[in-house]
């Protein structure tokens, strides 16, 4: 290539991580981090909680901290949950269009997944996956599963369960463990209000969160988790008597301290969605998908998937072509900075002018 390149190194737009990084005040604690939390453990077990981070979590939420369970990500978390929940021969309900992780957690007990699918509608003029309710609770009946997953915001799809759509759920799943992956949560909304009701109506509900995308702490590995009432055991099970990671901690309370500078950084993702749905939109072939996350799911002409892949990794450019049962045709792209958001539009558009 004779043209000079824009990134000298691999823009990774394929994985949902946050190109922005942390708010600056995560590192300068970093700079000035002291020795107690790098060769200590932790002490707050004597005072009769986790830690201060999920103290602080369950004052803000009005939930007893015994129910804020604390983890190595939501990753971590779902395997727990699963791993403690589901025995030999059990189901667990996912979805079919989901983060291919769902599917190879209940095989590592024995159990098995059985999927329910969601459809393909419109969300204000962009195409938009959507919860099937009446079909998922459906699938529940005749199953009658351990455990029911969902992920809203769901990955690799973008859509979310509306609120009406989330208590006809519960309503109808009362029977199982129910799992809400809120892992993007805070890119379309930061709504709060439902979490404490619907954990003190629904005791086998958990509903797992992460510092990894919103709050742009993924390499820090730490998550949490709002357990109902009835999941005591699972709360023992998880809880960890020397603590977890220290600085972890700091830096996720050093985040919820920032508020501003997130909503800055969701405000301009949102922006930089809208330009790129109209964008793709204009493409002939492409079709964009509403997304509530930090990431946009494509749909593409499949003839041009192998070239542009090379085109745009010429140009340091990764973006995620899903080869997966349900996604043959789609790209996942992790919405980045504005700046390489433009350069990705541009550089496909200079792919489709000039092949
Ligand atoms: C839907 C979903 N849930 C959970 C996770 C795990 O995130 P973490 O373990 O970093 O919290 C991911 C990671 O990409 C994800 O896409």
């Amino acid at each position: 290539m004779a043209k000079e390149l824009k990134y000298k190194k691999l823009q990774y737009l394929d994985r949902n991580e946050s190109q922005y990084g942390p708010t600056p005040k995560c590192y300068e604690y970093l700079k000035n981090v002291k020795y107690e939390d790098l060769s200590w453990y932790s002490r707050d077990f004597e005072k009769g909680i986790k830690s201060s981070l999920s103290k602080r979590i369950a004052n803000e939420f009005n939930i007893s901290e015994r129910q804020i369970i604390l983890s190595y990500g939501s990753e971590d978390l779902l395997k727990q949950i699963i791993h403690y929940y589901l025995d030999r021969k059990e189901k667990i309900l996912i979805p079919k269009e989901a983060w291919w992780y769902y599917k190879k957690v209940a095989y590592e007990v024995g159990g098995f997944n059985v999927e329910y699918p969601m459809y393909i509608g419109e969300d204000e003029g962009v195409k938009t996956y959507l919860y099937d309710v009446d079909k998922l609770i459906q699938i529940y009946e005749r199953e009658r599963p351990r455990i029911v997953l969902i992920a809203s915001p769901n990955n690799p799809t973008g859509n979310r369960m509306t609120s009406s759509e989330l208590r006809r759920f519960l309503d109808a799943c009362r029977g199982a463990i129910v799992v809400i992956d809120e892992a993007y949560w805070g890119f379309g909304s930061t709504e709060n209000d439902y979490v404490k009701p619907y954990i003190d109506e629904f005791p086998n509900l958990v509903i797992c969160r992460t510092f990894s995308k919103y709050y742009a702490l993924a390499g820090c590995r730490i998550g949490f988790a709002f357990a109902g009432k009835n999941l005591e055991e699972l709360i023992n099970y998880s809880t960890r008597y020397l603590g977890y990671n220290l600085i972890s901690e700091k830096l996720a309370n050093i985040c919820l301290d920032d508020e501003e500078y997130y909503r800055k950084v969701a405000f301009t993702m949102q922006e930089d969605k809208e330009y790129m749905y109209d964008e793709f939109s204009k493409m002939e072939g492409f079709v964009p998908y509403r997304s509530y996350a930090n990431f946009m799911l494509v749909n593409m002409p499949k003839s041009i998937r192998k070239d542009l892949k090379q085109f745009l990794k010429d140009r340091n450019m990764l973006i995620k072509f899903l080869d997966e049962e349900a996604f043959k045709t789609e790209a996942r792209i992790t919405i980045g900075t504005r700046e390489q958001n433009q350069y990705l539009i541009e550089c496909i558009k200079e792919y489709l002018r000039t092949r």
